[in-house]
């Protein structure tokens, strides 16, 4: 394995057998005719261990369902190897059933249990003695919070409450191998934090994989955090290790004085920040404060910066600064763009301006320049100093770039970026209304049809088939030609 995308285990983690390893797992979906329609899953070997977090991360269709489909027994592994527990995934599913726990990514629930019931029936098939099931349930309901919707059906609960079930339910009867599939989606901050205390505490003796497209949940959960992209791991290792390895570098802010406007300011930090740090940047501008982008490598003349700042801190009206380490999401960002995902993502969305680095800072501060003179009203100064001259010609610059040549243009661009009907609505009678409803139900129950080759076979083709069977042994002659029956009604008359 490259050391420069995969950190090393611990080796407190190494001395135990990992709960969860894959060697070379591989799906593939085929479609109709047995063709390869998507590699969703293309070779990826892991360990995890017992009493970690295991954070899957990856852009949407990435291939993190599929995986968790493939080691819950869902899905049929096309290609490879994977063992929970040391039990064979492809032969052994019975008895990891057992010490299994998933909360799958969409809530498989039944409209006619509530929720309690639904946590006894798992506790049931898990293995929990009958007699402590109620209690378990009960306790489970309180862990992630619905204990007022014990009684409840899931008709009756909303998204984030049919989550929190869905959670519990891999939770209960202390299994020891976890697959959450975005557990916290749709769920409001305060109980996102309460699952994470939960997830946090529940790690101990278990192993949980985690899937998420919440950056900071990966981030503060997470004790090892592998990111997919097209259905290979492209890198895995603590969030530190991804961050040193991947990220863009330190982010440094510097704050100025209440009503300071950063941009007259600017020039005299720039001239220190830049002049100090080799290869620093700046990143933006946004209220009071000025960021810039700083090497990994140049941690060492971060402490003659800092000095020459102090020494100037009054003339340059700062309140304070500091140093922040890139963040997962600049992360998972540069892996994206990589691995091409969020090229493929963008080009599927031409028409919307795309804004560098630069921009978004002239952006930020004409948007401050503008709050601050809305809310200020005329400070006593009716002409502009050298930086708001500045700003304004970094804010026609940016309008220039994408607004371009004239008010044609203008609308244009508008047009592209929300998209206008070319037509007009019509006013419609009632009876073509009437046709247009009968004739998109049939159009849609024709395909419906027509792609539910199932359906198709037994209700179409199996009864022609039977039909013809018969024609066939009927003109073979193997029927039992039996003798004519008279009938008549002599025998009910006396
Ligand atoms: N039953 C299926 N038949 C064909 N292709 C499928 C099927 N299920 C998933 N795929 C494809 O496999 C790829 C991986 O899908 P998967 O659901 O694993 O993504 P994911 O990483 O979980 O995405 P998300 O973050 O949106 O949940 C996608 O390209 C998807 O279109
Ligand atoms: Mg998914």
């Amino acid at each position: 394995m490259d050391p420069d995308v995969y950190e090393p285990v611990a080796d407190d983690l190494t001395h135990q057998e990992p709960a969860i390893s894959t060697r070379y797992l591989k799906k593939t979906f085929f479609d109709a005719f047995g063709q390869a329609e998507v590699k969703a899953v293309d070779g990826v070997s892991l360990d995890i261990y017992e009493g970690e977090v295991f954070c899957l991360l990856g852009h949407n269709g990435a291939g993190k369902t599929t995986m968790i489909g493939m080691l819950t027994g869902l899905l049929e592994i096309t290609e490879g190897d994977a063992f929970i527990c040391g039990h064979n995934v492809k032969t052994q599913m019975r008895a990891i059933r057992k010490i299994l726990g998933v909360c799958p990514q969409h809530d498989v629930l039944w409209p006619r249990l509530t929720c309690q019931e639904h946590l006894e029936l798992f506790a049931l098939l898990k293995g929990v003695p009958r007699a402590r099931v109620r209690e378990e349930a009960k306790k489970t309901l309180t862990a992630v919070g619905l204990e007022e919707k014990e009684h409840d059906f899931p008709s009756h609960m909303s998204g984030g409450q049919k989550r929190k079930l869905s959670l519990g339910i891999a939770l209960i009867g202390g299994s020891k191998v976890m697959f959450l599939d975005e557990p916290t989606s749709g769920m409001d901050p305060e109980s996102r934090r309460a699952t994470w205390n939960l997830i946090e505490h529940e790690k101990k003796n278990r192993a949980i994989v985690l899937t998420t497209h919440f950056m900071d949940e990966a981030d503060i959960l997470g004790d090892r955090i592998a990111i997919m992209s097209t259905g290979d791991v492209r890198c895995c290792g603590s969030p530190l290790f991804l961050k040193q390895k991947f990220g863009v570098g330190y982010t440094f802010v510097v704050s100025l004085e209440a009503g300071i406007k950063p941009a007259v300011i600017r020039p005299d930090i720039d001239a220190i920040v830049l002049r100090s740090v080799r290869g620093a940047s700046l990143f933006s501008i946004a209220g009071g404060e000025i960021a810039y982008r700083l090497p990994f490598a140049e941690a060492n003349s971060f402490p003659d910066m800092f000095e020459a700042l102090d020494a100037q801190r009054k003339r340059l009206r700062i309140t304070g600064y500091g140093v922040s380490v890139t963040t997962l999401e600049e992360v998972f960002m540069k892996i994206g763009t990589d691995f091409g995902d969020l090229h493929q993502n963008q080009s599927s969305n031409k028409s919307q301006p795309k804004m560098d680095a630069t921009d978004i800072a002239v952006v930020s501060q004409a948007q401050h320049d503008k709050d601050n003179n809305d809310g200020k009203g005329d400070d006593g100064d009716d002409t502009k100093d050298d930086g708001d001259v500045k700003e304004d010609a970094n804010e026609k610059d940016f309008f220039n770039r994408h607004h371009h040549n004239g008010d044609d243009e203008d609308k244009e661009n508008l047009a592209n970026i929300f998209a206008q009907p070319t037509f007009r609505l019509q006013q419609q009678q009632e009876l073509s209304v009437l046709l247009t409803h009968t004739w998109a139900i049939l159009y849609k129950r024709f395909w419906w049809s027509v792609r539910d080759f199932r359906a198709m076979f037994f209700v179409i083709i199996l009864p022609c088939l039977l039909v013809a069977l018969n024609f066939g042994l009927q003109n073979l002659g193997l029927a039992i030609d039996y003798p004519n029956l008279v009938l008549n009604v002599d025998q009910w008359l006396v």
